[in-house]
């Protein structure tokens, strides 16, 4: 395992989600599945990442793409089977590439058996214990239990026939556990064995910042928009409650029974950088997504800042900063950073969004955040697509349209589809090589061809050229170990030193001139000493 030699590899670690649904389909019906991406593991290896995040795969009725789980410990029949799965995790360590699973413990599906075995029980059960069942406000009842917003939009809570009521943060088919009853954890920890023993390098942890609420669910103000993943406002009662901590020291003690190299990452949306670090305490996770960074727009003053911010809380407590600027939740960044300011997370892009990113901007500046992106100390994530410079899709029909946000909110919110479409491989083959049989679960738009990765597979200058040389020029000038010490620059410039190299961003749009050196990296053209607007170069 070439990249993969010391225990410590998530500090230094270029991740790389892959989204099943979306990446590469081999049975035709048009949905992407385990088998296609063990067939498509060696474009990851030449890329150079070292690790691959898997979105959920597990049995799910996909109300919310996977991340409504029935079964955690079986693989959904649209992805294909447990067998499959052990022959892609098999590949990818065959490749050098470690292997991180989501696991979804904020909520299951509604279909899973212990909340149907719940409903079935009725009031005052040991199965509704393991959920958030309560008895409404209101003279029958019939009101919900607090004022709770689910991050979809509407009520965060659903009554049952016998009356009682279910919370949900999420949609309606994906009710909250209550992780205070001891067997919630018993539970998961069989479901962290089960997988560890199967020889998963990690776990990606979904909502790590909401599985336990605040004591006798209080109301609060909610944010009149929702939307939010949360984190954003201060003192939710469901949102980075202290209790969590201990979920995760627990967790890490079954992590550490298989060795020092099995890491947990959080998905945690909490502000400020200070508190998200305490989820990366020496005993709790390893990392967390820093969606400071990615919520950043590309402006040199804001980006310096949350930098030093995320050195500063990450170090604080000994774990690396990690930065991302794309995932499956968000507008693709380059979509993202072409508008400005950039909409909030959850809002998408439609055809009746009142503002449309520009392609060739945006590719120019996504281009460059990523170049930037990558020189930085640290752990990085990348999203499938992202190395062939996708944009967000933003004329999908709404018939087409399948995120709970969407229809929530009455299609007010266009959600995450956008960032979603199956990506494109071969540019003649059907589906621009995503399918054989040229299906697609989301529709992908014409013009994807262009962007796949054939297109560009050593064409020089192509996005994928860009990401595959600064991922392996990171790993050769030991980047992600990289001092970063600020250079004095022009106001719209970033400019810092790190090893041997200099790396400089020009987020404004008037060139700046650019020092001299051979440049390592580039993330569009530069000449005559000028270094254009919305550009990144590495220099030595
Ligand atoms: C965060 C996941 O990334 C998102 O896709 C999902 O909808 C919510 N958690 C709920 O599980």
């Amino acid at each position: 395992m070439p990249s993969a030699t010391s225990d410590d590899w998530w500090r230094t670690a270029v991740i790389y989600q892959v989204y099943p649904r979306s990446f590469a389909d081999s049975d035709g019906d048009g949905v992407g599945d385990l088998v296609g991406i063990t067939q498509r593991l060696g474009a990851l290896a030449e890329l150079g990442v070292d690790a691959v995040w898997l979105s959920p795969f597990m049995t799910s009725p996909q109300r919310d793409a996977g991340y409504d789980v029935a079964d955690y410990c079986d693989v959904d029949p649209l992805f294909g089977t447990l067998a499959d799965f052990d022959a892609l995790l098999a590949r990818a360590h065959d490749l050098g590439l470690r292997v991180v699973v989501d696991l979804v413990p904020n909520h299951s599906s509604s279909e899973h058996p212990w909340f149907q075995a719940a409903l079935a029980a009725g009031p005052g059960s040991p199965e509704r214990a393991r959920y958030l069942f309560r008895d409404g406000l209101g003279r029958d009842g019939e009101l919900p239990p607090n004022n709770w917003r689910s991050v979809f939009g509407g009520p965060a809570w659903t009554r049952v026939p016998d009356g009682q009521w279910y919370l949900h943060l999420f949609d309606s088919s994906q009710p909250d556990f209550d992780w205070t009853n001891p067997w919630v954890g018993d539970r998961f920890r069989e479901i962290l064995r089960f997988w560890l023993d199967r020889g998963v390098d990690g776990f990606r942890v979904d909502v790590a910042h909401g599985m336990i609420k605040a004591d006798g669910l209080p109301d609060y103000l909610p944010d009149p928009d929702g939307g939010s993943m949360g984190g954003d406002e201060p003192d939710v009662p469901y949102w980075a409650q202290d209790g969590v901590h201990a979920i995760y020291r627990d967790w890490r003690t079954v992590l550490e029974e298989y060795g020092p190299e099995r890491v947990l990452i959080a998905e945690a949306w909490v502000r400020p950088l200070t508190k998200m670090a305490h989820w990366v305490r020496p005993d709790e996770m390893h990392q967390a997504f820093n969606f400071g960074y990615l919520e950043t727009p590309w402006a040199a003053t804001p980006l310096r800042a949350i930098i030093d911010d995320s050195l500063a809380a990450f170090g604080a407590v000994g774990a690396p900063s990690t930065w991302v600027l794309s995932n499956h939740d968000v507008i693709r960044h380059p979509s993202r950073l072409a508008l400005v300011p950039p909409p909030p997370q959850g809002d998408g892009l439609g055809p009746m969004s009142p503002r449309k990113p520009d392609e060739v901007v945006g590719l120019r500046r996504g281009r460059a955040a990523t170049a930037f992106m990558l020189a930085l100390p640290g752990s990085a994530y990348v999203y499938q697509g992202e190395e062939l410079g996708l944009p967000e899709v933003v004329e999908l029909p709404d018939a087409a349209r399948q995120d709970p946000t969407f229809f929530r909110t009455g299609g007010k919110l266009y959600g995450r589809d956008g960032c979603r479409v199956p990506i494109p491989w071969e540019a003649e083959a059907p589906a621009a090589g995503f399918s054989p049989s040229g299906e697609s679960w989301l529709p992908q738009p014409e013009s994807w061809g262009s962007y796949a990765r054939d297109a560009q597979r050593g064409v020089p200058g192509s996005t994928l050229e860009l990401y595959t040389a600064a991922i392996a020029a990171r790993r050769a000038h030991r980047l992600a170990t990289g001092d970063l010490e600020w250079l004095a620059s022009a106001p719209d410039v970033l400019a810092f030193r790190s090893r041997e190299l200099t790396i400089v961003a020009n987020t404004g749009s008037t060139p700046v001139p650019l020092p001299a050196g051979e440049i390592v990296v580039a993330s569009g053209p530069v000449g005559e000493g000028l270094l254009p607007g919305d550009t990144t170069v590495w220099i030595r």
